[in-house]
Formats: C-alpha cells, structure tokens, sequence
C-alpha cells in the first residue's frame, strides 16, 4: 500500500491505496485557521501542523492497523510558500507565513522594479505570497527572531522532519520560493545573494519521487507502520493534484479549486512568463515543467460570504441558490479577500459586491460569489493564454469541485469543458500517495481517474456571462487605485 498526505491550509488529508490504486483508507482532520495578527498578515504555527497529521496517523492506525504495516511509501504534499523557520533545536522561531500572508508587498515591489531577469529564471514574478520576499520582510521587521534561523523548510517538509528526522524538500515546493533556478531545478545563486539568505538554512532539494529517508523507528512503532516505509520528496499541493489525476503530458490541463484556485498546464519545457502572472514551475515529474495561473480567493470567500449571509450549511446554501438560478446574477462580486496573484499580482486588492438594490437577497449575493471566483478563474485562463499557453479540457479537482453547479457556471464563465471524477480518487494527497509509490521502487503511474461527468459550457450562459466577465474587468480596474 501507499499512503499520500495532504497538509492543507483548512485540514490534513491522508489517504492509503494500494497497488491497483483503490483507496482502502481516507481521514481528514481539520488545521486551526490561519491567523492574522496584522494587516494582510496570514499565519499558522507549524506544531499544529503536525498535531494535525498526527491525530490523521492515530486514527489511521487505529481503524486500519493491518494496512499501516503493509505501507511501503508515503507521499508528502502541501500548502506551498510557506515560510517554516527554525532554530538549533529544530523549534519553529515564529509562526509560519503562509502562501496568503501579504505582509512583504513592499518587499516583493522592490524586487519587481529591479527587472525582470530574476523572474524569468524564478519562475514568477516576485510577490508578497511567496517565501524569498518574507525573508526580506523579516530581515527589516524582527531580524533576531531571524537571527535565530538555522533551517528553512516548506510547510510539508516540517511534517517530513518530523516523520523521518531528514531535511529535505522537493523541486516544485522549492520552485515556490523565488529562490530556485527552475530550468536547472536547482537554488539560485543568484536569487540566494540577492536576499542576503544564508544559504546554510536551506535544504537539499530533490526530485518530488526520490527516497527521502525511512521512518524514525518511533514513528513506525507509534503509528503500527513498517521502519523500512520510506518518504517521497512528495510535491506542492497543485502539482500533487495534478499528478493525481495524470496531468503530466504537454498542454494537459486541470482546475483545482480548493480554499485558492489554480489553472494548470503540464509543459515539457521551461516556459517563463512572468509579465502575464504565470507561475512557471517544476512539475513533480523530472524533465517536466508546468504553467499555472494561482488566484488566491477560492472556496474560502465562499465560506466567508456564507458566514456573512449566516448561512452554515454550505450545500444547503448552493443548493438554494441553484433553485432560483435563472442567469447571471445582477450582483457582482469581486473576490479578492486577501489579494490576488495571478494575473492582477496585487496584494493590497480586497473583496467588493457591487449592485446592490433594495431587492438584493442572499441567493443573489452567493450566486455573485460563485461567478466572481469562476470569473477569476478566467482572467488565469486568459493570463496562460496570453503567454501562449492554451488550456484545454481540463479536469475539475478540489474541494470546490465537488459542486455540479459551481462547476456548470466555471465552464461557462471560462469556455473550459470541465472533466469531474468520482470522490476519493483524486486529489493532493492521492497524487502525493503516487510518489510515495515511485520512492519505494514500484514505478509511475499516471493514468487519469475514471470521468465521471463532462461539464462543457453552456451555450446561451457563456454568453450572459461575456458582458458581465467584462463588467467584473472593469470594475477591478476601477477600484484598483482604491484599494491601497
Ligand atoms: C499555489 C498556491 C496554492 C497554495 C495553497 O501557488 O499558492 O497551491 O499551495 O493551497
């Protein structure tokens, strides 16, 4: 068997399957929200990370003891950007900075004016998410607590230490950091000497299926699994996802929409272009690369905008807006609770719902949301695009993916022909789960799931939709000078 684990930014997800890839085993166990002790600030401690795939494990072996022994490798994947430091003894010296913490915009512009030669071999332009800029921020703004800094690691490889004992990351969650030379798949010298990093914190970097280390004897013992169970390099969230549902040869395509939204685009080659926003990477494949447009607000301003309209049960609330689903709500939301990456690269850009009437009601306001994340989701189809990269039918993966009605409304909104899978078979840590299967020596498989509904766009709402994706464009455009 295989286990593949998923450190999310909202839970830990694992899932066991064996060696015809039927999954025997999933948990999913909730990560204490991020918080934000300042503006744009978004923060998680790393222990409750770990506690979290601890109270996975526990449970996995508890229900499933006989195939926790019979786990041959594990796959890691994980919120990616993640600024995880730590001290001599391997204490985290401050939360982490997650991938939405917007704190080093100032940072990130410095490094933009600079030009363009960074990031066209960074893979993206500098921005306040990713880590090399928080480096920077800390460098002005607590600098002891940087001082104290022996390791820098990605959010998944805190959890790996902790598994195996080892400090390691893997090529696509290093390829988030602004400080690997994606072409190479190596750190950059030259992005290391321009963030005065000490390049002493950083860790090995390997390719996402290599063999990492066995299970500190402990571990195994605790969890009832094998001492000679070894952990892959594992991968970024979207690129585990990605391998998950086979998007691994030139021009395949999916969209995840989890708590962010990414449209990706497997390439066999390094494709830079970082004036559209594309985030250039490693894919977790060796000798493969990838094209991604990242929007940051997914099926969390869904969650907010259900709390704001005090609705608690999520399905019930779409499904209430589904019956009353005639076309294009007369309310638009701009969904840019905690800025936006891709393709606008503003950190500072904020939420609006714009049309209010006296007549506005809660189903109009929720349908506003669902377009303004699938209208997102096209200005990331229109940024590929535009750095020549076409996006054809994609799959449809994520936590949001599991709504018909979302998805409908996605495909019409961005011209894409949706593919949806069962539940279960799928996702992060299922993509995870093959490179854990790769590290212990039992090949690649990259087939894609069974489809189990093709969602294509609807003629007459592609339509409806056109004028009001322009409206959407412009009302951000408007706004943009506002929101700083
Ligand atoms: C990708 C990105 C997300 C995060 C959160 O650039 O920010 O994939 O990893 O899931």
């Amino acid at each position: 068997c295989y286990l593949g684990i998923d450190l999310g930014t909202s839970a830990v997800k694992a899932i066991i399957v064996d060696e015809r890839e039927a999954v025997l085993a999933s948990v999913s166990i909730p990560v204490p929200a991020p918080k934000h002790p300042m503006p744009h600030a978004s923060e998680q401690e790393p222990d409750s990370w770990w506690q979290a795939v601890e109270a996975v494990l526990d449970q996995l072996a508890a229900g499933h003891p006989d195939l926790m022994g019979r786990v041959r490798g594990i796959g890691l994947s994980g919120q990616m950007h993640g600024l995880c430091l730590l001290d001599a003894e391997d204490r985290p010296v401050r939360p982490a900075m997650l991938w939405n913490d917007g704190r080093a915009e100032a940072e990130a512009e410095a490094l933009q004016a600079e030009g363009e030669d960074l990031a066209r071999m960074l893979g993206v332009p500098a921005m306040a998410g990713l880590t090399a800029p928080k480096i920077l921020w800390l460098q002005k703004h607590e600098p002891e607590v940087l001082g104290r800094a022996r390791r820098l690691l990605l959010p998944k490889d805190y959890v790996r230490l902790h598994l195996t004992g080892n400090y390691v990351t893997d090529v696509t969650d290093a390829a988030g950091t602004w400080l690997l030379d994606e072409a190479q798949r190596g750190w950059s010298d030259a992005a290391i000497r321009r963030i005065g990093l000490d390049a002493a914190l950083l860790p090995p970097v390997v390719e996402s299926p290599a063999d990492t280390g066995t299970l500190r004897p402990e571990i195994a013992h605790r969890f009832r699994m094998s001492p000679g169970t070894v952990v892959a390099g594992g991968a970024g969230d979207t690129l585990a996802g990605g391998l998950g549902i086979g998007v691994v040869e030139n021009g395949s395509s999916f969209v995840a929409l989890g708590t962010s939204g990414q449209v990706f685009v497997a390439t066999d080659d390094y494709r830079p272009a970082p004036a559209q926003v594309v985030h250039s990477f490693c894919h977790c494949l060796p000798g493969r690369w990838s094209a991604m447009a990242a929007v940051l607000n997914g099926a969390s301003a869904l969650a907010t905008m259900a709390r704001l309209g005090a609705a608690s049960d999520i399905a019930a609330l779409l499904e209430e807006v589904e019956a009353g689903f005639t076309g294009p709500s007369p309310i638009l939301f701009l969904p840019y609770l905690t800025g936006e990456r891709s393709p606008h690269n503003d950190p500072w850009a904020r939420g609006v719902l714009f049309g209010l009437t006296p007549d506005s009601n809660r189903a109009a306001m929720i349908q506003a949301v669902l377009e303004g994340v699938a209208f997102s989701l096209a200005d990331g189809v229109a940024a590929l695009n535009s750095a020549g990269i076409s996006v054809g039918e994609a799959g449809f993966i994520g936590g949001g993916a599991r709504s018909r009605f979302w998805a409908r409304i996605i495909a019409s909104a961005t011209g894409l022909t949706l593919n949806r899978f069962a539940d279960g078979a799928h996702g992060a840590a299922f993509g995870a789960a093959r490179l854990g299967r790769m590290a212990a020596g039992d090949g690649l498989v990259s087939t894609q799931p069974a489809i189990v509904e093709t969602i294509a766009p609807d003629a007459d709402l592609r339509d409806a939709y056109q004028p009001r994706l322009e409206a959407y464009r412009s009302l951000y455009r408007t706004l943009k000078p506002e929101f700083r």
